[in-house]
């Protein structure tokens, strides 16, 4: 295990090398989720003074690995483990408060700091329990009426149902009105009301029975939360300007990921928030042309977890022995995640999107052992190569993706994961990433071979 010296020495030596100038910074996945986004935000928050997610919720799951500790956050941003760091949850992040209260809990318990360091805005949607069962019925629902097994795959966690009641105004509470336990009530008392009718007729289309929602336990256990969080809950968006006046500098955490972004991801297949970069300035209140550097953070192949298109999905032995290699199951719901080659053609048009000044390609490792390799290029959709990403789930559905085959390296995951310079990658390993980087026109600043903090090379 190393040290703690050895690892900020690492850090320090690792950062000067990135040589990123000063300016607010994003980090954003590029595919559906997972690429590893936990722990490059981790590794980038020494530099930065504050951590701010933008969008998500529960839904998502960070993983953030010191030493011989491992932190699975699920709302928490992952520039935590840094006490002199602020952490934010913005506006456009939904809250679901007892995952946080756990969460808090959790890293109390293993001695992070969770004090004035961690904020939530006033403005932040809450999470209740009605969001959750209407998550679930409904992806029940849908899945029977539909009857040919197309659902979205949800994580269960109420993200749609939440923001839903975002976009109708009336059935939301937001994070400062919880704080006043009259006008919550007020409000809860007819949104309960309002749920009643509509989870029980969700319920009797699945055949389920339905019980009332308890209005009493809802309304005293969500004001115990907004005990626990009043300390936390502040006008961030001021916060953040406060701090840009002061010259502080940012680091906005994205969530999902860019083909999950609700307006610009697999619609429908995607969650509800906009997880690409455009969700940055609506999300926490920040002009959008403040973010400087977009580093957008792809896995050296394709995974994805849920329903809905993916054209280089392996339904075979390869895609078995990556998603064993990766140990390529949920953080949030522990469910196997589907595997596939790299597709660039996605990756292309999702750093497009975010307007990606740099690229971090991760999980390099994960590949090693392979004889050869496939990178998708482009898609053709009915016999014909289409020149921009499909808007419309069924065309990618039946895209059929171009390979270029590239020689694999066939040293093991381990060796590869012991590599410490990037020069010192095998040969075939450095043109795997010299194609990606051709390819997208972005360089490769940062290379990961292992969960490890140490485990970074850089380009
Ligand atoms: P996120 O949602 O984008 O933060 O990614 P997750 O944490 O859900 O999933 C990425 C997984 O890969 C986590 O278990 C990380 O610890 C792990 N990981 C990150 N980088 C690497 C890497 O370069 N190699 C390997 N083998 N694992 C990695
Ligand atoms: P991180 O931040 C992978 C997927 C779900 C489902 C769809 C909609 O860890 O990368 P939702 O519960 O949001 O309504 O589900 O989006 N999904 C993710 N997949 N990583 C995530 O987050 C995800 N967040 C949502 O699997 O297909
Ligand atoms: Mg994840």
């Amino acid at each position: 295990m190393s040290t703690t010296s050895e690892i900020v020495d690492f850090q320090d030596q690792t950062l000067s090398m990135l040589n990123l100038d000063a300016g607010h910074a994003a980090i954003v996945g590029l595919q559906w989720g997972d690429e590893g986004k936990g722990k490059i935000v981790d590794l980038l928050t020494k530099k930065y003074d504050y951590v701010v997610r933008y969008n998500g919720g529960a839904n998502a799951g960070h993983t953030v690995v010191v030493g011989d500790q491992k932190y699975a956050l699920h709302l928490i941003p992952s520039g935590i483990l840094y006490p002199d760091k602020i952490n934010i949850l913005g506006n456009g992040v939904v809250i679901d408060p007892e995952v946080v209260i756990r969460e808090m809990d959790g890293l109390v318990k293993r001695d992070v700091k969770m004090d004035e360091n961690f904020q939530i805005s006033n403005r932040a949607h809450i999470v209740f329990p009605y969001h959750k069962l209407q998550d679930q019925l409904m992806e029940q629902a849908v899945g029977q009426l539909r009857g040919d097994g197309k659902k979205v795959g949800t994580t269960g966690r109420g993200i749609g149902p939440c923001y839903a009641d975002k976009a109708q105004r009336t059935t939301a509470i937001r994070m400062g009105e919880l704080l006043n336990a009259e006008s919550f009530k007020e409000k809860l008392t007819y949104i309960i009301k309002l749920k009643d009718i509509e989870l029980k007729g969700l319920a009797e289309c699945c055949g389920e029975d339905y019980t009332p929602l308890d209005f009493d336990t809802i309304y005293k256990d969500y004001l115990g939360y907004a005990d626990r969080l009043r300390k936390h809950v502040v006008d961030s968006a001021q916060t953040l300007h406060r701090a840009m006046n002061e010259g502080k500098q940012l680091l906005f955490e994205g969530a999902n990921a860019t083909l999950l972004d609700i307006d610009h991801g697999t619609y429908p297949y995607v969650t509800s928030s906009n997880c690409s970069a455009l969700g940055i300035p609506a999300g926490t209140g920040t002009p959008g042309a403040a973010v400087k550097h977009i580093i957008g953070i792809l896995k050296a192949y394709q995974t994805r977890v849920g329903g809905g298109p993916m054209p280089t999905e392996l339904k075979n032995e390869i895609g078995e022995k990556i998603r064993e290699q990766g140990h390529e199951f949920g953080t949030t719901t522990g469910r196997p995640r589907r595997c596939g080659w790299l597709d660039l053609m996605t990756v292309k048009y999702s750093a497009q999107l975010n307007g990606t000044t740099a690229l971090s390609v991760m999980l390099l490792d994960v590949l090693g052992g392979f004889d050869s390799l496939k990178i998708c290029t482009g898609y053709k959709v009915n016999g014909v190569q289409v020149d921009c990403f499909p808007a419309d789930a069924a065309d990618l559905e039946a895209a059929e993706p171009i390979y270029t085959e590239l020689p694999g390296f066939t040293e093991s995951i381990d060796d590869v994961a012991a590599i410490t310079s990037y020069n010192d990658l095998p040969e075939n390993a450095k043109n795997y990433i010299q194609f990606i980087e051709d390819y997208m026109g972005i360089p490769v600043k940062i290379v990961s071979v292992g969960p490890a903090r140490s485990q970074t090379l850089i380009k």
